[in-house]
């Protein structure tokens, strides 16, 4: 099925349908961009999750993991920039009352309008970064009138004056808290913490796992922009005259770990430099994924040099340089940070297809590597007598403690092969009437639909030599 419009609808309602993602609150009306994770959604996200741990934890023997707190001390916000510099542009139109990015919409305008004079547009973006970075909102008005540019819906351009917006979600307490914007600074101000009580010498990392929250003025596009997400982020601390080296390193390993991740869809990937910085960052480099409404970015490769260490040892008074190889000095940062609900969105989108089958009927297939499947196996009795469930449930009850199985009878058997397929169940073990005689069962793959039998004492191995992590992390393995 082709990255259409129609097929991001089929995929928000086949994630839905099947139990994997939810609007939040949904019985109340749903709360914008925010949504739940399913039974099969949190059991994928856990893999994602569990596979980019391993390969930042297992894989590199100096990067140490850490789960840092949401709440922090308010000043870790302004040491890092955010309560100052954490804002996006906003704009308003009066007549249909919605509000805008001026950023987006100049950039849309130019991409729907100008896209085959090159120059004009490199013209109009370089003049709308040199007013961001000086603040200049009046000149970026004027570009919106220099334009022409009306409100999408509405058709008027009956615009507000352009003000600044703080991205970030105050909570009431008696002094200011903020929910976390980025996980990152939950590793900055353990830096010191980290370093002392593992014995780390420089270049070492810190990857962590969790929840941040921005208050995004345009958040759509189902889980790519939320308001309360997930965040993979790795701080690499190295000397500063090794920047560039490491840079290049993270930039390319990460690019090499989405390819063997989505292998089939590499092309579906691409690097792109960035040319408006973010307030910490020196150099910043996205990998971008070609979601179903186009290339947008999936993670951010950051130097954010001193930045954030310097700030820290400023507004705490405590020390975090180092002293090593006869040198003191702040480590400078090279940052990987991943975005999870947008990961589990772009394998979703590659993985979710629409097959014809011989007969020509269609299945619906969740194409998952098969190590991220949220089940491993399915275990079924061909029928629903003569004791064929109860053998189909002794042997889920034997190897439920290795893997994480489904047993179902409630339906015909190819009903239950589809909706295994539509859920993305790499194997489904059936008992049939050859079972208690030869203790052998048949196993389908989920991609070829081939079957063959198998000896009951072989199912347990064979889940793990097709669905484990082994593999894959040979491949990222050096
Ligand atoms: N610590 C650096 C940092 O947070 P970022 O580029 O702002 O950098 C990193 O965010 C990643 O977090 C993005 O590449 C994206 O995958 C994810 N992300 C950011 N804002 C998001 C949002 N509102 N909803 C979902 N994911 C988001």
């Amino acid at each position: 099925m082709k990255k259409t419009s129609n097929f991001f609808d089929f995929l928000v309602s086949h994630a839905k349908i099947c139990g994997f993602i939810f609007p939040s609150s949904e019985i109340y009306g749903g709360l914008k961009a925010v949504y739940d994770y399913g039974p099969y959604g949190v059991e994928l996200k856990n893999n994602i999750k569990n596979f980019w741990w391993k390969s930042m934890t297992q894989l590199h023997d100096n990067i140490l993991g850490i789960d840092s707190s949401i709440l922090m001390h308010s000043d870790v916000w302004k040491a890092s920039g955010h309560i100052d510099e954490f804002n996006e542009l906003l704009i308003d139109n009066k007549d249909s009352k919605k509000r805008y990015r001026p950023d987006v919409l100049i950039k849309k305008h130019i991409e729907k309008n100008l896209s085959k004079n090159t120059k004009k547009k490199e013209e109009i973006l370089s003049r709308l970064y040199k007013s961001l970075k000086k603040k200049d909102l009046l000149d970026i008005r004027t570009l919106i009138d220099e334009l022409n540019i009306f409100d999408p819906i509405y058709k008027t351009k009956n615009w507000t004056k352009i003000r600044f917006f703080n991205m970030m979600f105050k909570i009431k307490h008696t002094k200011d808290l903020f929910l976390r914007p980025e996980t990152s600074q939950g590793i900055f101000s353990n830096f010191k913490n980290i370093r002392k009580s593992n014995r780390m010498k420089i270049p070492f990392g810190i990857a962590q796992i969790g929840k941040s929250f921005r208050n995004e003025i345009i958040a759509r596009k189902f889980i790519f922009r939320l308001r309360e997400f997930e965040q993979m982020e790795m701080q690499f601390f190295i000397a500063p005259e090794e920047e560039m080296k490491w840079y290049e390193y993270w930039k390319k390993l990460r690019f090499k770990w989405h390819l063997i991740l989505n292998v089939e869809n590499k092309k579906d990937y691409r690097l792109c430099n960035h040319t408006h910085l973010a307030h910490y960052a020196s150099a910043g480099t996205d990998i971008e994924y070609h979601f179903p409404f186009g290339f947008q970015e999936i993670e951010g490769i950051h130097s954010r040099r001193d930045f954030d260490l310097k700030n820290h040892e400023l507004f705490s008074k405590k020390k975090l340089r180092v002293f090593e190889s006869e040198k003191n000095y702040t480590p400078y940062v090279i940052e990987t940070s991943l975005g999870l609900d947008r990961l589990f969105l772009a394998i979703f989108s590659s993985s979710l297809k629409e097959e014809k089958l011989e007969n020509g009927k269609i299945r619906v297939l969740l194409k998952l590597p098969y190590y991220l499947s949220p089940i491993k196996a399915a275990i079924f009795p061909l029928v629903r007598k003569d004791g064929l469930p109860e053998v189909a449930k002794n042997i889920f009850n034997d190897i439920k403690i290795y893997h994480k199985l489904i047993y179902d009878h409630k339906e015909s058997i190819g009903r239950l092969y589809r909706r295994q397929d539509s859920i993305g169940t790499p194997l489904c073990f059936t008992v049939d009437y050859e079972t208690t005689k030869t203790y052998t069962v048949t196993m389908r793959d989920r991609d070829t639909m081939q079957q063959k039998r198998i000896h009951i004492n072989e199912i347990s191995k064979m889940i793990e030599k097709e669905t484990g992590f082994e593999k894959i992390l040979k491949k990222l393995s050096y």
